[in-house]
């Protein structure tokens, strides 16, 4: 703004004698240069520098990595919010993120409870090839899946499936150790008694603590299981619950969990606004989502050129970002699940498949920007990184 246009503005004398007056007694309330930019980086800095620092035994196939800051500062988070991790897995530069299991109340570290997915690229490298002492990349703690005390009521109905209690547990772990007013209703869905996460802790604070209760729902039990069986239920909520009126439900799961569990939820006709849904991950065999094209096939393989650069090969089952990043190209990524815009690129010729609720912007629709992370290619493409 030119300094004439400064002057016309309402204030301008008042600012100036408030100036003349700090300077003269003394107190210059200028803000040193930066001031503002270092606070936020330290609140929410776009990488941290973590050490791995235990590892706990959770089930067979799951364990918990406790994560220091190398720094010795790490930022406050809300419970049920998500950390993600950069790591390289056999040359793949790559990331995924992990809810945090440990509660906020709790500053030393972030536990996150990592579940081997057969197949998985990081989740067997995290479990098998990660040892203390290790240094992990990782963003600031992210999403919006925690509880707000303005939207949601008291009682919260938390629906968990498999490795979706982890934000779950951090939501519980706080409401026991800060004492807080609020009652925790949580079924938890599981294969068998052993897939179980943190079954006994659970148990204890169940046993211990009126305003917990926990309702573990087995799908495959064993002959002597006497606990509830099967899924998670209309039948079975209201069985245990009685009345919704004053209950809002938080559901983590996995894709298939959701499906099942959010029309049982809608049958005891609970508003969607008293619905909290964690977002579920990069979807799996995309080829039979609604709208996918009948004559491509996963296994079609497309020619992506990237602008100014070089081509590469990327199979029509495969998100971009993943063809990108496995010919060493690294976008930059958060929740791998279409839903932060973080891994968009100009897509600038050819057709793409993104699921019809990827939540892509009008302004970035327009300019033709997809969301890298679930954009699959169906046919021969340019895209600008
Ligand atoms: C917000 C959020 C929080 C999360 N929190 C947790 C948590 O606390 N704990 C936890 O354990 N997980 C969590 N996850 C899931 C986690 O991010 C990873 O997705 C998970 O660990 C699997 O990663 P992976 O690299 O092992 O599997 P991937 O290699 O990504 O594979 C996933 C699946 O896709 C299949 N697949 C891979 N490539 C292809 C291909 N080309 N074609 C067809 N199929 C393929 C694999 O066989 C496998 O079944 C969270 C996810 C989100 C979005
Ligand atoms: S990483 Fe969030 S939309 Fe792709």
């Amino acid at each position: 703004m030119k300094p004439e246009t400064v002057r016309q503005l309402d204030g301008y004398d008042n600012i100036i004698k408030e100036i003349e007056i700090s300077r003269k007694y003394g107190t210059d309330f200028t803000l040193e240069k930066g001031a503002v930019e270092k606070y936020i980086n330290r609140l929410h800095p776009q990488k941290m520098s973590l050490r791995v620092s235990k590892i706990i035994e959770e089930t067979p196939s799951t364990r918990t990595l406790r994560l220091l800051s190398t720094d010795n500062y790490l930022p406050p988070f809300q419970a049920g919010q998500y950390i993600t991790l950069y790591l390289e897995v056999d040359g793949i530069k790559t990331s995924r993120p992990y809810s945090i299991s440990s509660p906020p109340n709790q500053i030393g570290y972030y536990d996150v409870t990592v579940r081997r997915v057969e197949n998985g690229l990081v989740s067997n490298f995290l479990l098998d090839r990660v040892k203390t002492g290790d240094i992990i990349e990782s963003s600031a703690p992210e999403g919006t899946f925690h509880y707000n005390p303005i939207i949601h009521d008291k009682t919260m109905v938390c629906l968990a499936g498999g490795s979706g209690i982890t934000p779950i547990m951090s939501m519980l772990r706080e409401v026991i150790e800060c004492g807080l007013d609020r009652i925790i209703y949580l079924f938890y869905g599981s294969n068998n008694t052993d897939d179980i996460i943190f079954h006994e802790e659970l148990s204890r604070l169940s046993e211990q603590f009126d305003n917990i209760n926990y309702i573990p729902v087995i799908e495959n039990p064993s002959k002597n299981y006497t606990g509830k069986c099967g899924f998670i239920t209309a039948d079975l909520i209201s069985e245990t619950l009685g009345e919704f009126s004053d209950k809002s439900f938080f559901l983590c799961g996995p894709q298939a969990m959701y499906d099942f569990c959010l029309p049982e939820v809608e049958k005891l006709g609970i508003p969607k606004r008293k619905i909290k849904k964690e977002i579920p991950g990069t979807p799996l065999n995309i080829w039979e989502y609604p709208g996918w094209p009948s004559d491509v096939k996963k296994d079609d393989v497309f020619t992506v050129k990237i602008s100014g650069t070089k081509s590469i090969q990327a199979s029509a089952g495969e998100s971009l970002l993943v063809a990108l990043e496995k010919n060493g190209l690294v976008i930059p990524t958060l929740c791998r699940s279409g839903e932060c815009s973080t891994c968009r690129i100009k897509l600038v010729s050819g057709k793409v498949f993104q699921p019809q609720d990827t939540p892509v912007r009008k302004s970035d629709r327009q300019f033709g920007y997809i969301h890298s992370c679930v954009s699959y290619p169906l046919e021969d493409l340019e895209v600008l990184l």
